[in-house]
Order: C-alpha cells, then structure tokens, then sequence
C-alpha cells in the first residue's frame, strides 16, 4: 500500500448529539458537514441554511417513505449496514453515494452500540460491490467505534478492517472515495473518564493507520457528536431533598434526572462531574437521583459521587460537560417535568 503525507480529513457532525440551531450554523460557517439520523434532523439542518449537499443520513434504520423525502430535499449521502436497506435506497434515492457500515471488532466503549448496527466486516465488500451494481455511487466502508471509546486502539483496528475493504472493492475496478471512521472521539468526565484520550492522540492513531492500510487517494470523514459539543454545556439544577435511607446512605435527589436530560446515566455510563455551592465544605459519598416517582431515575449509586455534607434542598448544583446528549433526550413531560431548556446566550450562569 503507498504511503502518503497528512490524510484529507472531513468533519461530518453528528447532529443527534445536540440538535440545537446555533450550534448547527456555527458549525457551518466552520466548513462542517453533517450526519442526520431522520427526516427531522434533515429539515432542521436546512431551516439552517446547510447545503442539503453536506448532509448525509447516517442511520441505517429507515422507512422507505424517510429515503424518499430525504432524496426529494436533496440529500445525496446515505449510510446502509444490510442489503434491504441499501435495495430501498436504490428505490428511493437512485443514483446516490453510500457508505457502508460495518461492526468493527473494537473493544467495548463507555455506551457501546453493542450488535445494533453494522454488518460483518466480510460482508462490507460484497454489498459495496451490489450497491455498485444498483446504479449507486460507491462511498466507502464506515464503522463507529462507540461513543466514549476510551482506547485509541479501536481506531486503529477498524481503519485495519477498513483497509482490507478497500482491497477487495480494488479487485472489482471500485476506487473507494473516503473511510468514515465514525464518532466515539471521548471527552474527560468524572471517576476513570477524568484520563479519556485527547483528540490530538487519537488523530495520531487514525492518521498512522490510515497511512498504514489505506489506499493513498481515500479521504478520511469522522463523524464527532460529543467531542464537539460535549464540553459546551452545563446543567443548572437544583437540589430537591436530602434524606438517609433506611440503609445509612445518603440520597440526594436532583430536580432533573434520566427522563429530564440525563439519560446518558442509564447503568450509570456517563459519570458527570458536578459543581455546588458548597464546594469546600466537608464532603460523603451519596446517591444521587432524579425527581420523578420512577425506581429507574436515579443517576448514580454504584458510581462513587463525593458531595459536600452540608448539601441543603434548595442548593443550586451545576452539573458540568452536559453539552451533548442531553437536552433532546428529555422526555416530553414524564411525571410532569418539563424538558430541559437551553440557553446559548452566552457565558455560564453563576
Ligand atoms: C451514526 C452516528 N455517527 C456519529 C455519532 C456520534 O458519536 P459520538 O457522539 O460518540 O462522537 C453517532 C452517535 O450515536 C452516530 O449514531
């Protein structure tokens, strides 16, 4: 494989990690491209003013109906993990480029994707080569390594089998265009995440791999959601109760929990770092839970959160790095607790 100097590179933004209008031009404006998961996040990127051109539908779970009125606002980049997918984007929106994503053999990120999505690394060629056959634009092999992946090795791994894609695809006369080498990029958070990665060392591994086992003339495209925005958002909130349980541990009870913004504390994944006023003050490890009547709402119980011992209801708890992956997940109204608001208007509330 040829050798070559720094690799072309394409940031394609992954819109679902915070789906918010400012951040979404800003980004524009930066040359950004952007990965929309539906229908939704399309007509919002465009309301925008992206060029339907820099979208590219990047979820492999979609109704015929969505590829259609994709194509029809002109979307012309699509991403497919099984040939019935790719069948209804030939359908639907002939003629158009595709990735094809595959499950990369990587090791298990903070919110792992598990076998959602992704087809086997050997059958990445093969259904490239049908999607060649159906008329379409052949893009290239694409995998995500899960978001959070806290071992830069896992780039490396699938830029490996990525390699081997463009090999096989080479001996049917298919240049590949680009490599999408996913999302997943980790930002520091609380307890073992405080060490994630930067992203300066992951772009060395991706940049070394891809020298190593990719086609001199393939671009790179990655697909950041939480390493852009992850670090741009705080979470104003407000203690609700502080109480002993009857078995000696304190609970502390937030008045936003998993169906209000936190959902990212599902088997307690994400460990956010929180900040409260009483900072300084002596401090014990507590239970820290939403405020909705749901067992299932609280965010951290195995997870050590050391917090003052004076904490009171009524204090006001900011919980930091909550830029990505939050304010969309809130549930409409669950209990009665409204979703969350955002603010971009500038610096942090004290
Ligand atoms: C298709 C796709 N691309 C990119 C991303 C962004 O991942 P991350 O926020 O881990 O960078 C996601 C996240 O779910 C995704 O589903």
């Amino acid at each position: 494989m040829p050798t070559r100097g720094r690799v072309a590179t394409r940031i394609r933004f992954a819109v679902k990690a915070a789906p918010i209008p400012e951040i979404i031009r800003v980004l524009d404006d930066e040359g950004a491209e952007f990965d929309v998961a539906s229908v939704g996040e399309i007509e919002l990127c465009l309301r925008q003013g992206v060029a339907a051109e820099k979208l590219s539908y990047g979820n492999p779970i979609k109704k015929a109906a969505d590829i259609a009125r994709a194509y029809a606002l002109g979307v012309r980049g699509y991403a497919f993990d099984t040939e019935d997918d790719l069948l209804r984007i030939a359908e639907h929106a002939p003629g158009v480029g595709v990735e094809c994503r595959f499950c990369a053999t990587v090791a298990q990120s903070r919110t792992p994707f598990g076998m959602k999505f992704g087809c086997a690394p050997q059958e990445t060629a093969p259904l490239l080569v049908r999607a060649r056959d159906l008329g379409l634009t052949v893009l290239g092999p694409y995998f995500h390594v899960g978001s959070q992946q806290l071992d830069p090795a896992a780039w490396r791994t699938g830029i490996e089998e990525a390699g081997r894609v463009c090999a096989a695809l080479a001996e049917q006369d298919i240049a590949v265009a680009s490599v999408n080498v996913g999302g997943g990029l980790p930002i520091p958070y609380a307890g073992a995440d405080a060490e994630a990665p930067a992203p300066a060392v992951i772009a060395a591994v991706i940049e070394r791999a891809a020298v190593e086992f990719l086609p001199a003339a393939a671009g790179l495209v990655v697909e950041p959601g939480r390493a852009l925005v992850g670090s741009a958002g705080t979470l104003h909130a407000e203690v609700v109760a502080v109480r002993t349980a009857p078995d000696g541990r304190r609970w502390v009870y937030l008045d936003v929990g998993r169906y209000n913004g936190l959902a990212e504390t599902e088997n307690e994944y994400i460990a956010y770092r929180f900040v409260t006023e009483r900072d300084g003050d002596p401090v014990g490890d507590a239970v820290v839970a939403g405020p909705t009547c749901d067992g299932d709402d609280v965010l951290y119980q195995r997870t050590r959160v050391p917090l003052p011992t004076t904490l009171r209801a009524g204090d006001r708890i900011q919980i930091l790095d909550t830029g990505a992956y939050t304010a969309s997940y809130s549930s409409v109204s669950f209990n009665g607790f409204p979703p969350l608001t955002v603010d971009v208007s500038g610096p942090e509330r004290k």
